[in-house]
């Protein structure tokens, strides 16, 4: 039986039909706002509608981008959607009108547990995976099982303090972990870098047209893959803060596998060296303790529609 897993991005949803090893048969997408909750409904009910012609549907899985309600039907809160207490599951049943399945996840969770079943920590007991996108989501896995937390909101470590008084974050609060090891971290550094210091910044400049407010995370990676001395620093300085936090997260967890995904992941190369050298830099007893291996996620940005289509189907 296939299963549709959909990604809920900040502007757009990425929805493939998934069978049960795990592999993607069909693949679309549709534009959303953030700001329009509907609108995500909607995309849902379109991608289901194409695909259930020709495939035979199960369930759908949805993974959402915030604090996912225990029954997994609603979302309880999103920093960077406008998700407020709203029942996704539902609405996305209501418009569809058959009766399937319908199974909301945190979206790293969903990302997660596509990277443990499928793909980089197929083999592992014990990981974290951290997805680096517009936020800093997390996924654990101890003893073979997907932490949900009593209330099904665990794992939410972008929204771990790591510096009093930091940065405001879309969650309300100062110095969150994700306003510093994230793409918008990324994206806001590499802004404040251009207005600072235009000609340190020239090749960033170019590339967005001239404007500071225009550069994006992709404009960081490709001038940092052509060696720009700012770009490989602004990734240096975010692989800091990702392997910095996750000895901190090892000193609760003790994982095996640090896998690393979203968007910003992509930058491999030029962001795992500093990951490595961060975590082995406050790794408490290090040298006497084994240590988890960090590497990329094997299913790229897919993991979330593949994990997410999975869980909707297994549970
Ligand atoms: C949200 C998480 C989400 C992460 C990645 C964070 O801001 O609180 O629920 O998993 O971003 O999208
Ligand atoms: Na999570
Ligand atoms: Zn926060």
């Amino acid at each position: 039986m296939y299963a549709v897993g959909v990604d809920i991005g900040g502007t757009k949803i990425a929805a493939g039909v998934v069978d049960e090893d795990g592999a993607i048969v069909a693949k679309t997408r549709r534009s959303t706002s953030p700001d329009d909750v509907a609108s995500i409904d909607r995309a849902i009910a379109e991608v289901y509608e194409e695909f259930r012609g020709d495939y035979e549907i199960g369930a759908i899985g949805v993974a959402a981008a915030g604090f996912v309600s225990n029954d997994r039907t609603t979302v309880l809160f999103a920093p960077n959607i406008a998700w407020r207490d709203y029942p996704v599951g539902d609405k996305v049943r209501a418009l569809i009108g058959d009766d399937v399945r319908v199974v909301v996840e945190n979206d790293a969770n969903a990302a997660g547990w596509g990277e443990f079943r499928f793909g980089s920590a197929k083999d592992a007991t014990d990981m974290l995976m951290l997805t680096l996108g517009t936020g800093l989501g997390g996924a654990v896995v101890v003893d073979g099982r997907l932490v949900r937390g009593r209330w099904g909101v665990a794992t939410e470590v972008g929204h771990m303090r790591v510096v009093p008084g930091g940065h405001y974050c879309g969650c309300g609060h100062q110095g969150c972990w994700e306003q510093y090891a994230s793409g918008s971290a990324l994206v806001r550094d590499a802004r404040a870098a251009a207005v600072a210091m235009p000609d340190r910044a020239a090749t960033l400049l170019a590339l967005a047209g001239g404007d500071p407010e225009k550069i994006t995370g992709p404009h960081v990676t490709s001038a940092a893959q052509a060696g720009d001395a700012l770009a490989r620093e602004l990734f240096a300085e975010l692989g800091r803060w990702v392997g910095e936090g996750s000895a901190s997260v090892a000193a609760l967890l003790d994982p095996e596998l640090i896998v690393l995904g979203g968007g910003v992941a992509d930058a491999g190369e030029l962001l795992f060296p500093s990951v490595r050298a961060g975590f082995e830099r406050e790794l408490s007893a290090r040298g006497h303790r084994p240590e988890a291996r960090i590497v990329a996620a094997a299913l790229g940005n897919d993991a979330g529609m593949v994990g997410a289509a999975d869980l909707a189907r297994v549970e």
